[in-house]
């Protein structure tokens, strides 16, 4: 593992992996208010997340907080002095599409609190390993507000229309089990093993084809935005594609000669 002193609001490390490639990990680091995601923050984790994208070295890419908090929202006493013009003249969510469009897989880390932004976030992860101690919430509503970084589109896709409706119409809080249940969690892990278990389902993927894996991501991602139809048709070529590469025809001649592959990642 090394660290990289460039952020101040971020720990940025990487994770060697002997099965495959390395697994890149951005961890939250404004303790005081619970990860609090303000703009300096956001700007921070999208440097790293595209950096992590860029280098070949890295296969898949964890975001996490501390025990106490994933993140607890976006930072209100930044928020709260802003106007509506100065918030569309800044765009400052505009961030968000642009993790959107992170091509390696991202696993939310999550413990504690994950609130507002932090659930938005969580969400625009890929999957999310969740402690038995973190509390799902969109409390916007408490402070006058609606979700604005994808928790009304996001939240009601992975758990539909009813449980939505109740979380971001309440604003409470919900267990990591009553999220795994609905949907949203893809694994729940005890307190003291959470970032294990989150990092061994990351190394887990990193030792698969990259080219392979980031395909999968996007096609799954399709599925949010297109017709049964049209994703069908996106899948496809997707599918055929791959057959341009080294590792397609590395992993069929593995297997065939009942051998380990060794993937180029081209
Ligand atoms: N923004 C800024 N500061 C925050 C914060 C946030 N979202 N959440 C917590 N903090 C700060 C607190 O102000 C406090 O700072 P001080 O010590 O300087 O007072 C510190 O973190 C610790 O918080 P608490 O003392 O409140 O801790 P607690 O354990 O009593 O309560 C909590 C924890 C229930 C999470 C509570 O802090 C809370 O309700 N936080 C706000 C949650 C929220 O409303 N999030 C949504 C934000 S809006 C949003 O995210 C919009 C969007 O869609 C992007």
């Amino acid at each position: 593992m090394a660290s990289n002193p460039a952020y101040k609001n971020i720990i940025v490390t990487k994770i060697d992996n002997p099965g495959g490639l390395k697994v890149g990990q951005i961890q939250f680091n404004r303790p005081d208010v619970l990860n609090a995601l303000n703009i300096e923050l956001m700007g921070e984790l999208l440097g790293a997340l595209e950096q992590f994208d860029k280098e070949t070295e890295i296969g898949c890419i964890i975001i996490t907080g501390s025990a106490k908090a994933f993140a607890a929202g976006a930072d209100i006493k930044e928020m709260a002095t802003q106007g509506a013009i100065d918030m569309h003249i800044r765009d400052q969510f505009a961030v968000w599409d642009k993790i959107r469009k992170i091509k390696k897989p991202i696993i939310a880390a999550t413990s504690g609190y994950v609130l507002g932004g932090g659930c938005e976030l969580s969400m625009t992860c890929d999957m999310i390993v969740a402690a038995e101690s973190t509390r799902f919430g969109q409390p916007e509503i408490k402070i006058g507000i609606i979700p604005g970084a994808g928790g009304t589109q996001r939240l009601t896709r992975a758990i539909g229309k009813a449980r939505a409706m109740e979380m971001i119409l309440t604003g409470r809080m919900y267990s990591a089990r009553e999220m795994f249940e609905a949907g949203l969690v893809t694994r729940i892990a005890d307190d003291e093993i959470y970032l294990e278990e989150a990092q061994a389902l990351a190394k887990e993927i990193a030792a698969m084809p990259p080219i392979a894996v980031q395909m999968a991501k996007d096609a799954i991602l399709k599925a949010f935005d297109t017709t049964v139809e049209g994703g069908l048709e996106y899948e496809r070529k997707a599918f055929y594609l791959l057959f341009a590469s080294e590792d397609m025809k590395e992993g069929m001649n593995a297997f065939i000669e009942k051998r380990k592959p060794e993937w180029k990642g081209k």
